[in-house]
């Protein structure tokens, strides 16, 4: 039966392969966004940009891993748990670079300017880590896919990404 929630898209051709592909690319603009605030100096923005960024990460992964993460997949090349585990590798490398991009602001001159060259050392390896394993997931997990219904995906997602439009407007004027 057609869930008519899954038209606009799926008339589209969309699948959920490009959505949560998109989103890999949403990722990689907040923490662009994070880390251009920095530079601008703008540092309650660039705390808030990375908490964004967190928020999004997190709905992204807990979706992967309560859909399709939680059964094996034969099809796949790498099993699911190698998946797991980079996915709590992630996550415990964020909470720590949050911590110290906290620490990074309150510290001042000499201190502070090499506070930021340690944080950008830790923000690419970070980077290097997520990226990593999105390319893992776009050239397996997600060629094997289960049959779920994308706006389960897509309205959720949809609503966390408008909760932070008029946050990341308000910046993005700012910098320009
Ligand atoms: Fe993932
Ligand atoms: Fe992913």
């Amino acid at each position: 039966m057609t869930d008519f929630n899954d038209l606009p898209i799926q008339a589209k051709g969309i699948t959920l392969k490009d959505l949560l592909e998109e989103s890999h690319k949403d990722l990689h603009l907040w923490f662009l966004l994070h880390q251009e605030c920095l530079v601008a100096n703008y540092e309650s923005d660039a705390l808030q940009a990375l908490k964004n960024f967190q928020r999004i990460l997190l709905f992204h992964l807990d979706f992967e891993e309560q859909r399709l993460l939680k059964h094996n997949n034969d099809a796949t090349r790498w099993p699911v748990s190698v998946y797991q585990k980079e996915h709590d590798k992630i996550k415990r490398q964020l909470d720590k670079l949050i911590v110290k991009t906290q620490s990074y602001l309150d510290f001042s001159g000499r201190k502070k300017r090499h506070a930021l060259i340690s944080l950008i050392e830790d923000q690419l390896r970070f980077y290097h880590l997520l990226e990593h394993h999105e390319e893992r997931e776009e050239q397996d997990l997600f060629l094997f896919l289960p049959e779920i219904p994308i706006h389960v995906w897509a309205s959720p997602y949809q609503i966390l990404l408008d909760s932070f439009s008029s946050f990341k407007e308000n910046v993005v004027r700012k910098l320009e």
